[in-house]
């Protein structure tokens, strides 16, 4: 065990874990922060995706000892009132179904939209690409990364 300084929706947190520890329960059982979901462990479902450093990140795969100095965040701190563009886009569509994919998908398409502000079909597939849903809701998260992308 290691302690580590984490910086976390604009705040820091001193923490002590294995180093080699995904951030990913870190977040989830140390720090509460349970919208980062577990889904596959090994990169491959992106229901965990943070931002890290502003970047679309699956949070199974970056060990805590390399999060440290990062700026990491969660889908708690996207915005301070559930207000994002992206996030007033899911609720204008009704994207979710059951919802467990929902956080890392909506980080991704926020990720997306700030490197990309107006993406093209091909962009958004080539970015949302990783983050499956078992409900199937590819159809309407489209259509609601296309009106994030007016707001
Ligand atoms: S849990 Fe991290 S990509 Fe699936
Ligand atoms: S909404 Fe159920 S897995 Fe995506």
């Amino acid at each position: 065990m290691a302690l580590f300084n984490l910086k976390i929706n604009n705040k820091s947190f001193s923490v002590e874990a294995d180093p080699d520890s995904p951030i990913l329960w870190v977040l989830r059982d140390q720090l509460n922060l349970m919208g980062t979901k577990y889904g596959c462990g090994i990169g491959q479902c992106g229901a965990c995706t943070i931002h890290v450093d502003g970047n679309a990140f699956r949070s199974c795969m970056l060990q805590v000892s390399q999060a440290s100095g990062m700026n990491i965040t969660t889908i708690e701190g996207l915005s301070e009132e559930g207000d994002h563009p992206v996030q007033k886009a899911w609720l204008e569509h009704d994207v979710p179904q059951c919802g467990y994919c929902q956080s890392g998908q909506i980080m991704s398409a926020a990720a997306l939209l700030k490197h990309t502000p107006n993406p093209t079909d091909e962009d958004i597939d080539g970015a949302m690409h990783g983050n499956i849903c078992r409900c199937g809701t590819y159809t309407r998260i489209k259509q609601a990364i296309k009106t994030a992308s007016k707001i």
